[in-house]
């Protein structure tokens, strides 16, 4: 349904800090890391910097100039725009794979809650490797613990969502986004200036392209999309709230930026303090939640004042982060129902928020009782996050790009991305030719080798 009176961001810095604190969230801090760590560092991060430009913003304009032309939720837009086609499907599917996300994220968004209380209760003190270790399994085994702090954080996230887009999203991005990068500077300051540092430094500077195989490229592909948000209509339902003054390439270049530097400060936090106590990264999703608290209390050891402040700061920060980002996955669904099914915005969020809580229950309990029930070999939890950032979003862009590049009227594309001809946009038959060739192209390589489909066929 169309409201006449769609509510609206209000300002300009509003625009940047909402679409940039979608973008960073524990992708930055606790995907990135590991992904990182685990593909060799730096010849990773070279990687994922092409997806990010190459591919990744000219699809983060896209969906921005869906959005902001619609002027509709991400199902509705492309039912709007593409009316009794096949497209509309593509916005659905954003809108279930959003769905899927917040259910497994939010259960680590959780975990950021308990990890504050314990750092700032002094629970890390005096703890050892198999400590660390033990006090992880042992919370994440708990039936009840980690489901009550995912349920608070989904409960965060709602009584942000309800008050609605400008007074809720964008007000509460203008005051975590900037305490978000003040800790992180200072966190990285903390970090950098450890004896033995340097290590770290060089594995985030120093490609090493042994390690760099068909599943490093998805991987890393996988992270920019997950990273910036892309391929599943979150940006472009925050695009539904520009205004036509708005510039969509600046405001994607923003977001590109600020997005992949607080993911490259979040290794240069995580990395020389590693390095610095010969721990290595490459731990897996655990890194952050176990290999890091030690990190922490060994590598301020002498000074357990500092190793308290910087703790707590940092889990702070991954809690912030998070729920910008749960803010935004919560908003496409909210969003959907508010106007394709006529519920008020309250009941809308009370629905998508309870049926979260629902999946991240079996999330949350795939770490404990449901620990032996797998589906191809993975946990819900790590099903739900394969099926979504190595396939569900990359398919996602792939189609995005195919409608903007293929399907849309030229028109159409030109007059958002120049907002009427009022803009300059140099890179404006570029950002065509990518969405018409490359981002398809590369997608769907990097997709069916990543997948292994290519050796199948070597092999029969
Ligand atoms: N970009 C967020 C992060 O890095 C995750 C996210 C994915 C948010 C998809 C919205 C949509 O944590």
């Amino acid at each position: 349904m169309m409201k006449r009176d769609r509510a609206n961001f209000g300002s300009k810095l509003g625009v940047i800090l909402a679409s940039a604190g979608s973008a960073v969230g524990l992708g930055n801090i606790w995907r990135f890391p590991y992904e990182a760590g685990s593909n060799g560092g730096a010849a990773f991060i070279l990687i994922y910097l092409g997806c990010v430009f190459v591919l990744g913003l000219p699809v983060m304009i896209s969906e921005f100039l869906i959005g902001r032309r619609s002027q509709a939720n991400t199902a509705g837009a492309y039912q709007r725009m593409a009316l009794g086609t096949p497209w509309r499907w593509v916005g659905r599917l954003g809108v279930l794979t959003g769905f899927l996300i917040l259910g497994y994220y939010s259960v680590v968004a959780g975990w950021t809650l308990e990890y504050i209380f314990e750092a700032t209760t002094n629970g890390f003190a005096g703890k050892d490797a198999q400590g660390f270790q033990a006090a992880f399994d042992s919370f994440a085994a708990n039936p009840w613990r980690p489901m009550l702090w995912m349920v608070t954080f989904m409960l965060a996230t709602h009584f942000v969502i309800v008050r609605g887009v400008e007074k809720g999203i964008e007000r509460s991005s203008k005051i975590m986004m900037p305490a978000l990068f003040i800790i992180i500077l200072v966190l990285v300051v903390c970090s950098i200036t450890l004896p033995g540092a340097g290590a770290g430094i060089e594995f985030l500077l120093k490609p090493d392209f042994s390690k760099v195989t068909a599943g490093t490229f998805l991987s890393a592909m996988g992270q920019a999309f997950f990273s910036l948000s892309l391929g599943m209509g979150c940006l472009c339902t925050y695009a539904s709230y520009f205004s036509k003054q708005t510039n969509l390439t600046r405001t994607a270049f923003s977001v590109g930026v600020i997005d992949t530097m607080v993911a490259i400060l979040a290794g240069f936090i995580i990395f020389p303090a590693a390095f610095s106590v010969g721990i290595s990264p490459d731990t897996g999703p655990s890194l952050v939640f176990i290999t890091l608290p030690n990190v922490f209390q060994q590598a301020f050891g002498g000074m357990p004042a500092l190793a308290y402040v910087f703790s707590v700061l940092f889990y702070v920060l991954l809690a912030m982060a998070a729920l910008t980002s749960t803010i935004s996955m919560h908003e496409v669904s909210t969003a959907y129902l508010h106007e394709e099914f006529n519920f008020s915005r309250k009941k809308a969020a009370r629905i998508v928020t309870a049926s979260c809580i629902f999946l991240g229950i079996f999330c949350s309990l795939s770490y404990g009782v449901l620990k032996g029930y797998t589906v191809f070999g993975l946990t819900v939890f790590n099903l739900f996050d394969y099926a979504t950032a190595k396939i569900m979003l990359p398919a996602g862009g792939f189609f995005i790009s195919l409608f903007t590049g293929w399907y849309l009227d030229r028109r159409i594309v030109w007059s958002e991305i120049t907002n009427d001809g009022s803009l300059q946009v140099p890179l404006y038959r570029l950002i065509i030719f990518i969405l018409k060739f490359v981002a398809p192209i590369f997608i769907a390589l990097i997709f069916l080798h990543g997948l292994g489909v290519f050796e199948l066929f070597e092999r029969s």
